[in-house]
């Protein structure tokens, strides 16, 4: 008897939900609000991994701009190059927020770290500040160092690799020479390979990438239904609270090692010494819970989405083969075969950089950008957004977009013949657009250059066997592959002396 009356009650409020839909329409000319909402939970059953595909088809029912309920979060789907310039030119201030989320809160202190900060005057000072003293052309070219080293260490290993007729596996190769690179820049440390003998550290920092990833990638019902907190849901804070410790005496104990050895010599060869000068100068602002800050962001969203990248090249190249001679020849040709490729030759390599833009393409490392918030109400398209709306723009839709793009699903790096850059309006924009836009672009197109050039360079490449590699998306926040790449490779033999000298 309590059950059916239960099943009368549901059956009410049901009722009830979806006429109120019908009666009360829209009165203030929000967008479409997509397929069916359910009561408490809305469109949250959308949130099936991959999200970017989910969306891509309710655009596809329901137009470039949607209005979801994800739980109590209202989200602003978008989807379409004009009203992505909408958002970020127009009304760019207005979205220049980020939502709150459970990952970044205790990730990444919510306030201190760049990517995930409000925005504000605080956010102003950390990118400023970014910018300046990491992703400026100096510092970049300062760098650059660092980067070749990193680059020559990769070409030896995989000398040896062939040596012993291993296949390579390029998805640890590429995230092994990211972090490297971008430890070196933080700490004058590298972790993997020849790490200098402290192998217990090694180990230390590989474990707690390995859980910070991890957990990043955790996907939180908890951030639309707060309800759920009571019901036991908050296992996941204390799982994320143990490794924010974690993570913090380990940068602690590096930022320790850093201030005894400035007390010998005040060298600014490293990022931490550069900020602890500051510190010195300024120890209110600099304090060592956002140098921390700065730390993590870089690794968080520096490492992941160009290890990314330059695996879905390899996959497509090997795929591929007459596109990968292609870029071989134009090397040959420019740069010849009596050196090694420097970063300087980049710019002189279209084909490359056609190769390297169609991949940001096909796969975007940030297929919905980072989520952004509406600080006020705003219009898009014609239609008014409320304030504290969540945007996601669907980037690997808009890339894939057959009214943009001819045979959207192919990779034709000639299509990019004549794009200057990694831009093209608001219709291939991988690192976003606006005050919020990636500030890694310069860095990681230096990076993703200089590596793929080099290995297109130095070695003649073949998948592992006549199958093709297999190119399906996993589930992840940058778009990892589902299936790791491994693939073979030979020096080629004008290379060889250059390569043994390494
Ligand atoms: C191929 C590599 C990369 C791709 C495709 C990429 C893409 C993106 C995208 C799409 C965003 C979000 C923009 C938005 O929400 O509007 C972003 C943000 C960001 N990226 Fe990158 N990124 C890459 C590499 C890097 C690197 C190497 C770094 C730093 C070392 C970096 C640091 C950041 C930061 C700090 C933000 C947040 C900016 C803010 O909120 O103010 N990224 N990136």
């Amino acid at each position: 008897m309590e059950m059916l009356a239960f099943y009368y009650f549901l059956a009410f409020f049901l009722a009830f939900f979806l006429l109120s839909k019908q009666l009360f329409p829209n009165r203030k000319n929000l967008p479409p609000s997509g397929p069916l909402s359910f009561p408490i939970i809305g469109h949250l059953y959308l949130l099936k991994k991959p999200l970017h595909h989910n969306l891509a088809r309710v655009a596809a029912q329901y137009g470039p701009i949607v209005l979801l309920n994800f739980g109590s979060r209202r989200v602003l789907h978008v989807s379409s190059p004009s009203a992505a310039e909408e958002c970020f030119t127009t009304n760019d201030i207005v979205f220049a927020n980020r939502p709150n989320l459970l990952v970044g809160k205790y990730l990444g202190f919510d306030s201190t770290i760049l990517s995930l900060a409000s925005y504000g005057q605080h956010w102003r000072n950390l990118r400023r500040l970014t910018t300046l003293e990491i992703f400026s052309s100096t510092r970049l070219q300062m760098f650059s160092k660092i980067r070749t080293n990193e680059v020559r260490s990769l070409l030896r290993r995989l000398v040896v690799a062939e040596n012993s007729s291993k296949t390579v596996e390029m998805k640890s190769t590429f995230f092994e020479l990211t972090l490297n690179n971008m430890m070196m820049m933080i700490a004058g440390k590298r972790y993997y390979g020849d790490n200098g003998g402290d192998l217990d550290k090694a180990r230390q920092f590989q474990e707690l990438v390995e859980e910070i990833f991890g957990a990043a990638g955790a996907s939180n019902l908890v951030d639309f239904l707060p309800l759920l907190w009571w019901v036991g849901f908050n296992g996941l804070e204390k799982k994320l609270l143990r490794l924010q410790r974690k993570r913090d005496q380990f940068m602690q104990e590096l930022i320790e090692e850093h201030r005894l050895a400035r007390t010998q010599s005040k060298d600014d060869k490293s990022l931490i010494d550069v900020l602890l000068s500051l510190q010195e100068n300024d120890p209110k602002y600099y304090t060592d819970e956002i140098i921390i800050g700065i730390i993590q962001v870089l690794l968080n969203a520096g490492t992941d989405t160009t290890a990314g990248t330059m695996e879905w090249a390899m996959s497509l190249l090997l795929n591929h083969p007459e596109v990968l001679k292609k870029a071989q020849v134009e090397i040959d040709t420019i740069v010849g075969q009596d050196r090694l490729l420097n970063e300087s030759d980049v710019a002189n390599l279209p084909y490359l950089h056609c190769i390297i833009n169609e991949t940001l393409r096909l796969y975007p490392a940030g297929p919905l950008l980072i989520p952004h918030e509406s600080s006020e109400e705003c219009i898009v398209g014609g239609f008014t957004i409320p304030r504290g709306t969540m945007l996601l723009v669907n980037l690997w839709a808009i890339h894939k977009d057959p009214k943009l793009w001819e045979e959207p699903t192919k990779f034709r790096p000639e299509r990019m013949e004549g794009i200057g850059g990694v831009r093209d309006g608001y219709k291939l924009m991988p690192f976003g657009s606006g005050r919020r836009s990636c500030p890694g672009e310069g860095l990681a197109l230096r990076v993703v250059g200089l590596t793929l050039g080099s290995l297109i360079q130095c070695f003649d490449w073949e998948r592992i066997d006549e199958e093709l590699v297999d190119m399906t998306e996993g589930a992840g926040l940058t778009l990892p592959k589902a299936k790791p790449l491994e693939a073979k490779c030979k020096p080629r033999p004008a290379m060889l002396s250059f390569l043994s000298q390494l």
